[in-house]
């Protein structure tokens, strides 16, 4: 059987400084891999060569049999990889129903013109988020009244809407409270058991060994091992981020 998603030598160079060297690995679908790492490791400069947003210095990135390197990050999304990012990248004036549809929103004609139907946005966001066990208390609210963790269920809600077949987080409970991050966590295993994919970014290691069927450790650029969780312990994890060679 083929990866879902082949990562395959990836390098990358800043000027100078070689970020990210020789980055392999492997995600299947229903599977989630974690990347690990401390800070300055190359976790989000590896998530931005697979998302587009960075061209790799070497290497490549292949999706479900086709080349995704050299894409820009809309054509990345649309061949079905949502990445969700630290920032997040809401628009926090707009409400849930328009944050779901941002760059393809939807339009009715009245008198040959187009308007955005934002009640029919409105309404699919609704019914989506319920989906995942979300109640948005008010969908014509503007997101910035959201809490953090209601926020990370409308972007994780955008990949579930669009039908990506792979999702990659960069930290997405950094700046969460502790209900909020288990609610997360739990539309992880939501969209695992939908056969998504997913790619996390966290160095917190008990959310690295609850979503985690595999673990791979970037320490300064390079991999330094790759462990399922049943196999390997928080010292062992600690140990590889800290580059100890093995
Ligand atoms: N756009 C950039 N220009 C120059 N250096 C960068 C850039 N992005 C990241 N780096 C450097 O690459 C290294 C890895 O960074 P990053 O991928 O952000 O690490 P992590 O996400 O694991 O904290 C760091 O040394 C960082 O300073
Ligand atoms: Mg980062």
């Amino acid at each position: 059987m083929t990866a879902l998603l082949q990562v395959r030598g990836l390098k990358k160079r800043f000027g100078g400084i070689e970020a990210v060297s020789n980055v392999t690995f492997d995600v299947n679908a229903g599977e989630c891999v974690v990347l690990a790492g401390d800070n300055g490791a190359g976790k989000s400069t590896v998530i931005k060569m697979i998302s587009g947003v960075h061209a790799p210095t070497e290497g490549n990135v292949q999706f479900d049999g086709s080349l995704l390197t050299g894409r820009s990050p809309e054509a990345v999304r649309s061949a079905g990889i949502e990445t969700i990012y630290q920032d997040l990248a809401l628009a926090d004036n707009l409400d849930p129903g328009l944050n779901l549809y941002l760059g393809r929103e939807r339009t009715r004609r009245v008198c040959g013109l187009p308007f955005l139907d934002r009640p029919e946005m409105r309404r699919n966001a609704v019914e989506v988020l319920r989906n995942l066990g979300i109640v948005i208390p008010d969908p014509s609210a503007p997101v910035r009244e959201l809490s953090g963790g209601q926020r990370q269920a409308i972007a994780i809600a955008r990949a579930v809407h669009w039908q990506a077949r792979l999702v990659i987080m960069d930290e997405p409970t950094a700046a969460l409270g502790v209900p909020e991050q288990r609610e997360v966590m739990a539309l992880i295993d939501r969209l695992k058991s939908k056969g998504v994919g997913i790619i996390l970014i966290s160095h917190n290691l008990p959310d690295i060994f609850a979503a985690a069927d595999r673990i791979i450790v970037l320490a300064r650029g390079v991999v330094a091992g790759e462990r399922r969780p049943a196999e390997t312990s928080d010292e062992e994890i600690v140990r590889m981020m800290m580059g100890a060679t093995l």
